[in-house]
């Protein structure tokens, strides 16, 4: 029997449901049975009814889908499924900062620690970043980490007083707006679409055509007729923008745009997950508790 029809029968005989982000390896990618960014992953994951959740993505989304759906077994293929954006700031971090700005809002962004989102006030992802933000009362200071890119291009929209954690993500960081102006030069008339956290996204916006979340990217390469599209982000996605339409060019704006992380989950792991249950995520029930408040906050925006 294949690889994939073992995970599809696992799948089953396990009552599992199989989620993957859009930056995780075809195969992988292939026999899920929803793949999206992590809004979606997140809202999918709060509504299943399976008694097992697998989570082909990196482990703040299987944490994520572990609170928001305490219940259900929540398994993280391989533990070395982290985030580098993630990292860049502690719980500790996090009180301290706040007690240099007391009073202030805090918005945490999806890729963050469990420990994190329970300190924040409002959690959100690149997709619903804007909205969250302007939910916030206007007189009121706003503390956003850790990704510095994403927060500067929020509060370029938006006008808000926000206060940024110094962070970002080692493989969008150096997709720079120098990088974004060459490509355009090379590929004249294509449009450009690029993730928020791209290295000084905010700055880039004259060599840009539309800054979206990976989902969002996903829905403009679906609906465009340009026969060639240039993409500013991890070069997963290129997998299903390229069988949703055959018919345009999408060109990654740097090839080597690759999440380490996000590839760490093989088709095997994912079939050794269901047979073994393993890695199992919980998140200890207090942190959980603290958490979701902001999480909710996050899947209704
Ligand atoms: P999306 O929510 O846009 O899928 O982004 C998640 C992520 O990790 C981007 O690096
Ligand atoms: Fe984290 Fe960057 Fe990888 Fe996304 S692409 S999971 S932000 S390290």
């Amino acid at each position: 029997m294949s690889l994939e029809a073992d995970v599809l029968r696992l799948k089953d005989e396990r009552d599992a449901v199989l989620l993957a982000h859009n930056y995780q390896r075809a195969e992988v990618q292939d026999v899920a049975d929803f793949v999206g960014d992590s809004l979606y992953l997140s809202r999918k994951a709060m509504e299943s009814d399976r008694s097992v959740i697998v989570f082909a993505g990196v482990r703040f989304m299987a944490e994520t889908a572990k609170i928001l759906n305490p219940s259900r077994t929540v398994l993280l293929p391989d533990l070395k499924a982290g985030c580098a954006l993630a990292d860049a700031i502690t719980a500790e971090q996090l009180r301290d900062w706040k007690a240099a700005h007391p009073g202030a809002v805090v918005i945490a962004y999806i890729n963050t620690s469990a420990e994190v989102k329970a300190e924040a006030d409002y959690c959100c992802t690149s997709s619903n970043a804007i909205k969250v933000v302007e939910q916030v009362p206007p007189d009121r200071e706003i503390l956003f980490l850790p990704d510095m890119f994403l927060g500067e291009y929020v509060r370029k929209r938006t006008g808000r007083t926000m206060h940024l954690w110094v962070g970002d993500c080692p493989v969008h960081a150096k997709l720079s707006p120098e990088v974004l102006a060459r490509a355009r030069t090379e590929h004249p008339g294509a449009p450009l679409i690029a993730h928020p956290e791209c290295g000084c996204a905010s700055q880039a916006l004259p060599h840009v055509d539309r800054v979206l979340s990976t989902d969002g990217m996903i829905r403009f390469a679906e609906e465009t007729r340009a026969p060639e599209v240039l993409v500013a982000t991890e070069v997963g996605i290129l997998h299903r923008m390229r069988r949703l339409n055959p018919s345009t060019r999408f060109s990654p704006i740097d090839g080597g745009a690759v999440c380490p992380f996000m590839k760490e989950i093989s088709l095997t792991d994912v079939r050794d997950s269901l047979a073994e249950r393993r890695y199992v995520i919980d998140v200890p029930s207090e942190t959980a508790d603290r958490a979701r408040r902001s999480l909710e906050r996050m899947v209704a925006a």
